[in-house]
């Protein structure tokens, strides 16, 4: 079947019980048995439910991946998959991507003894120069939060399997609509669903989609035994968000790159970061591996002051975190999303005090402009 189609029906048959389209919120901790042993297939809510089930159904078609798994936050799915390691493995990681992972891999998996090496995964030869013989993971973003650097997903997926490590991709910028890295050789997929998949910013969630059968194994006992599983009505709220995840990211993008085209022009902005920009440098490389360019953009303001002046005067853009809803967002990485990363290491990738990043959302075109050239008209 074709993206939206599935992203409407896969996983998604009618309820059994009473024929209702949509899935139910099966609001239960537990499942009465009929006898010791002889069950529906449901025993207890961490383990089971019919409405996160559908969900996870649906994300595994959407992905091509051969399971899902649905989590509690975009940081618990990340969680999932740094627990697929044993102490004295390595990880080599992207060097510019979401501040919460960061945070996550230096401040909590490294005390368990994991070590990280941080690289631009955009050059090969360095990522393939950070491997160890203890490395199981390679970790990436592409585009990257917020720099929105491109890395070579068929290559490093390659690099991966050489070396016997597993790529995990965080897709949350560009939803399965956009890009499949597991058709690009990804073994793990992940996503915050708070973002584009849930599309309406009314709740925390996440996901794994894998194409590993012993991660997918490992992945299903992570899932019960620590117990990171989102609620029934949060996993419907993911399923209602899917359905219109095509027409959303369409409108998304064609919003974003026009804008992106006009903040290039604007004689305030110095720099503007957007995959779908004839300047970008990883512009060809990203159209060989997705099929649009999103509705994420950064741009350079100069200084930590501009970057003020910009975000206090947007009305439309609110000044919130987060991205990926229908509403248009507005933040600035280095004090807000990105906080808990050394400036040392923020500047190697070009997130500056005065990097702004806007997460363009569904609304009026016009309006959005019209907000944006207030905005910029004070600096
Ligand atoms: C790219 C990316 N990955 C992961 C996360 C973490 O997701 P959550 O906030 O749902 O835990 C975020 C959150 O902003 C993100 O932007």
């Amino acid at each position: 079947m074709g993206f939206s189609t599935d992203a409407i029906h896969a996983g998604q048959e009618p309820d059994p019980t009473t024929g209702a389209i949509s899935v139910p919120i099966y609001q239960t901790s537990t499942y009465v048995q009929e006898e010791l042993g002889k069950h529906k297939g449901y025993e207890y809510a961490r383990t089971q439910n019919p409405t996160r089930g559908a969900l996870e159904r649906c994300l595994a078609t959407l992905d091509k991946g051969e399971r899902g798994f649905a989590f509690a936050s975009g940081m618990s799915a990340i969680a999932a998959v740094l627990n697929l390691l044993r102490s004295g493995d390595h990880v080599v990681s992207s060097n510019n991507m979401y501040g919460g992972t960061f945070r996550f891999f230096d401040q909590v998996m490294a005390g368990f003894g994991v070590t990280f090496t941080y690289v631009d995964t955009s050059d090969l030869d360095a990522t393939a120069a950070a491997f160890t013989k203890a490395t199981k993971l390679l970790y990436v973003e592409t585009p990257t939060n917020p720099s929105m650097i491109i890395s070579d997903l068929r290559a490093l997926g390659a690099l991966a399997r050489e070396r016997g490590a597993l790529l995990c991709v965080d897709n949350t910028f560009m939803t399965p609509y956009f890009q499949r890295p597991i058709e690009l050789g990804a073994h793990l997929v992940v996503y915050s669903t708070t973002k584009y998949l849930n599309g309406h910013s009314d709740m925390v969630g996440g996901a794994v989609v894998s194409a590993d059968s012993k991660a997918s194994a490992r992945l299903q006992f992570l899932q019960n035994a620590v117990g990171a599983v989102p609620g029934p009505f949060d996993c419907f709220l993911v399923l209602r968000g899917l359905k219109t995840l095509a027409v959303r990211m369409d409108r998304h993008e064609s919003n974003a790159r026009t804008i992106a085209d006009w903040l290039e022009k604007h004689p305030k902005v110095k720099k503007v970061f957007y995959p779908g920009l004839k300047c970008h440098p990883g512009r060809a490389l990203h159209e060989k591996q997705s099929s649009g360019y999103g509705g994420m953009i950064s741009f350079e303001t100069g200084s930590i002051d501009n970057g003020a002046k910009v975000l206090r005067g947007t009305k439309v853009f609110a000044l919130a975190e987060s991205l990926g809803g229908v509403e248009s967002l507005i933040s600035h990485p280095a004090t807000m999303t990105h906080a808990s990363v050394p400036r040392a290491e923020r500047e190697k990738s070009g997130l500056t005090d005065g990097l702004v990043r806007i997460s363009v959302g569904i609304e009026d075109l016009d309006d959005l402009l019209a907000d944006l050239d207030k905005a910029l008209s004070v600096l």
